[in-house]
């Protein structure tokens, strides 16, 4: 059985398992807002080692990422099934939900939820400003 290793955890695999399912089921967060379509490109990961133990790239896979990981070492998770035991840094997803986490509902533990926090914004200066009249260009003869 595969073995994917994640920041120091190792994941026991079935033969072939898709990489993002895998990685959810065992408490990942990764980011995603296709659901592993394969067209929002969010679910990249960076592939530590093991790149030979991983399908091929799929055309939509290309498509999104390029031809280039060679350098990036980056795939997409969901397009990736796993043959081999392979290292996975999921560490931009992790920050990816750490600063999305302000547009997250806060509620307390009682259940409600907060009320809004009014913020005061300083005074304009110089009032409102009417629009200017539309003049049409002069023609250049
Ligand atoms: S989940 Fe959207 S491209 Fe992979």
């Amino acid at each position: 059985m595969p073995i994917i290793k994640v920041e120091d955890k190792n994941i026991e695999i079935e033969d072939g398992a898709n990489l993002r399912t895998s990685l959810i089921s065992n408490g990942y967060q990764i980011t995603s807002t296709c659901g592993g379509c394969a067209s929002c490109g969010l679910c990249v990961v960076a592939i530590k080692s093991g790149d030979e133990n991983l399908s091929e790239f799929t055309f939509e896979e290309k498509q999104i990422l390029g031809n280039v990981f060679h350098i990036t070492k980056e795939r997409l998770s969901c397009q990736t099934f796993v043959n081999g035991d392979i290292e996975v840094d999921v560490s931009m997803h992790q920050q990816k939900s750490n600063s999305n986490s302000k547009n997250k509902t806060i509620r307390r533990k009682s259940g409600e939820i907060p009320e809004k926090v009014a913020v005061e914004r300083p005074p304009k200066e110089g009032g409102f400003r009417r629009p200017r009249a539309f003049k049409p260009e002069k023609e250049n003869k």
